[in-house]
């Protein structure tokens, strides 16, 4: 058992997450969790003059299609121009005049950069963007994980900086994206602007937290991502999706997982039917967390840890106590493979992750037998999959890897 380092960044408020709406804001008003302003030198603006009011964005790339969506201040004609060369090419248009403007390329080539940009009644919105599409067959992929950021704080910038740094071809979110009630007027603040310049190249994906619920179960928060909507009910508030050898399961914990529920048996039914060489399973809460603050969710553990056990689940990362944590290998609880830490080979159990530093303030982190390490930090999380060999680093603001292990399967 190992833990990190002491932080030095932010020392967590007195008393509970669970803070009324008017002692959140006080607190961000005295820089205990950053200063929300639109003066802030951290915090992105569209330029006034812009017709566009969120975005662009981009979701659920894949080899051949993408979605690229954003809204205009007032009904417009939208389009988009895009090609896979600065002279873009091609054009999608919708002959109707609307505010939210929602694009699915079809037809595009694996393994290219697009080029892309909008049009909003006829008139060229300045900034160009791109994405890349997904490389054909199981390519290596790197992947960043966060959670908890949704604040507007200056540590939410600094960890969306070490995400931009990194290019990964996608993001993993663990939930509490929009703080304080995951409300309509809070997306863009704690959202879209602060990571404007992330979304418009790289699809993001989250999982539902405690706070992004307070409002309409998060409808909010759901309607303005556009993510995978192959869950029992046709929402996107549990889904799967692969990218390169990876099966990706987004789960809601705040939903009832409990056997035999809708989402259990969505769950075991997909795991079951997954192919890709790795599983990995992000939820807000945690099964396995030493924080003092919340600790471990013994509802989610007895629900899912037996199907993550059956189904050989790589990865299981959660959110919500905001540090970090890493477990050893483990099946039902018990920790398997421990000696061979942080070099795994053919592992016989899941490793959990608390990653919930993305910018939020931070809670004190804790450890048990079967922690590997534990730190109160704010990071991300940088995962490589190369084939048999995945590789996960932990960084902070400024590049330093804190904490980093390894799994081979043969
Ligand atoms: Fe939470």
């Amino acid at each position: 058992m190992a833990t990190g380092m002491k932080s030095t960044a932010g020392a967590p408020p007195a008393g509970s997450i669970e803070l009324g709406r008017r002692q959140f804001l006080a607190l961000a008003a005295t820089s205990v969790i950053g200063a929300c302003s639109r003066d802030s030198v951290y915090h992105p603006t569209l330029a006034p003059n812009s017709l566009l009011a969120r975005g662009p964005q981009v979701a659920q790339i894949s080899q051949t299609a993408g979605i690229v969506a954003w809204r205009s201040k007032d009904p417009v004609v939208g389009s988009v121009e895009y090609g896979d060369s600065p002279a873009y090419g091609q054009e999608a248009a919708v002959a109707l005049a609307q505010t939210e403007h929602v694009f699915a390329l079809q037809g595009l080539t694996p393994g290219t950069r697009y080029h892309y940009r909008l049009k909003l009644d006829g008139q060229v919105e300045s900034e160009g963007h791109h994405f890349d599409t997904a490389a054909a067959g199981a390519a290596p992929l790197r992947f960043a994980v966060l959670g908890d950021s949704g604040v507007c704080s200056p540590d939410q910038m600094e960890v969306a900086q070490s995400i931009r740094n990194a290019t990964p071809d996608l993001v993993i979110h663990t939930g509490d994206v929009v703080y304080y009630f995951g409300a309509p007027d809070e997306l863009d603040p704690n959202y879209f602007l602060p990571y404007r310049t992330l979304i418009d190249r790289i699809p993001f994906y989250s999982c539902l937290g405690n706070h992004d619920v307070l409002t309409s179960n998060g409808a909010p928060l759901l309607g303005a991502l556009y993510m995978p909507t192959n869950s029992a009910d046709g929402s996107s508030r549990f889904y799967s999706f692969d990218r390169g050898d990876v099966h990706f399961v987004a789960l809601d914990s705040n939903q009832d997982t409990a056997p035999g529920s809708l989402q259990y048996l969505w769950l075991q039914a997909d795991l079951a039917a997954a192919t890709a060489r790795w599983t990995v399973v992000f939820a807000h809460h945690p099964p396995y967390s030493n924080a003092a603050e919340h600790g471990s969710d013994m509802t989610v553990r007895a629900n899912l840890v037996p199907l993550f056990d059956a189904y050989g689940v790589d990865l299981v990362f959660s959110g919500h106590d905001h540090n970090y944590e890493r477990s050893l290998p483990m099946v039902n609880g018990n920790v398997v493979n421990g000696f061979e830490e942080p070099d795994f080979m053919d592992p016989a159990g899941t490793i959990y992750l608390v990653t919930a530093g993305g910018g939020n303030f931070l809670y004190p982190s804790g450890a048990d037998t079967y922690t590997a390490f534990s730190d109160m930090c704010f990071h991300c999380l940088l995962v490589d999959v190369n084939a048999f060999r995945l590789t996960v680093e932990t960084v902070v603001p400024g590049g330093a890897v804190i904490d980093r292990f390894s799994i081979t399967k043969s």
